[in-house]
């Protein structure tokens, strides 16, 4: 197996969104995603690539002293071997080198995986926001000091 974390282009955008959709149910979408990557300068966007296809990815914005986790998933037939942990490293790595202090996240309450994650790499409990999801599920907050 070869993997590698790469820059997230346009053309990757379709095997985001098929991506997105099989893990969420739901994808930001193509708009929202061209426009991350095409106009908006603080958006960093990484995709992981396993045998040349892409099979995850990491949304981010590094804005001054402050970092944001806009997106990340992992495929589901790969979970649970270590890529989650390579995509959030390399984002924390990258964000301390550009001098952030603070990433923050939102994550749905009854994500224990994703929160176990963050909560291993140094995330803690911010604050709450209820009912942030469509179904109406509540959203925590999680914020890192790097
Ligand atoms: C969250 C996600 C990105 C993690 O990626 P992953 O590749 O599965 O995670 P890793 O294999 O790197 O595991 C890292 C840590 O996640 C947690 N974790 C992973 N699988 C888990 C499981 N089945 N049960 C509990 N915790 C788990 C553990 O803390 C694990 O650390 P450990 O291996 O030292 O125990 C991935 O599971 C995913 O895409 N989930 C669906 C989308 C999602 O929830 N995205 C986050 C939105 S905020």
């Amino acid at each position: 197996m070869k993997y590698l974390i790469r820059e997230m282009t346009p053309s990757d955008i379709e095997d985001v969104i098929v991506g997105e959709e099989s893990v969420f149910g739901e994808s930001l979408g193509f708009d929202l995603l061209y426009t991350e990557l095409k106009l908006n300068p603080y958006a960093f966007y990484f995709v992981l690539e396993i045998d040349t296809e892409v099979k995850g990815y990491i949304g981010t914005w590094i804005e001054g002293e402050r970092g944001e986790i806009v997106n990340f998933y992992v495929d589901k037939e790969y979970q649970g071997m270590g890529f989650g942990q390579m995509l959030l490293s390399f984002y924390l790595e990258l964000a301390k080198m550009s001098g952030v202090k603070n990433v923050s996240l939102e994550v749905r309450a009854s994500n224990n995986v994703a929160i176990s994650l963050y909560e291993k790499n140094g995330f803690k409990f911010s604050h709450k926001r209820e009912k942030y999801y469509k179904n109406g599920e509540d959203a925590l907050v999680l914020i890192k000091e790097l």
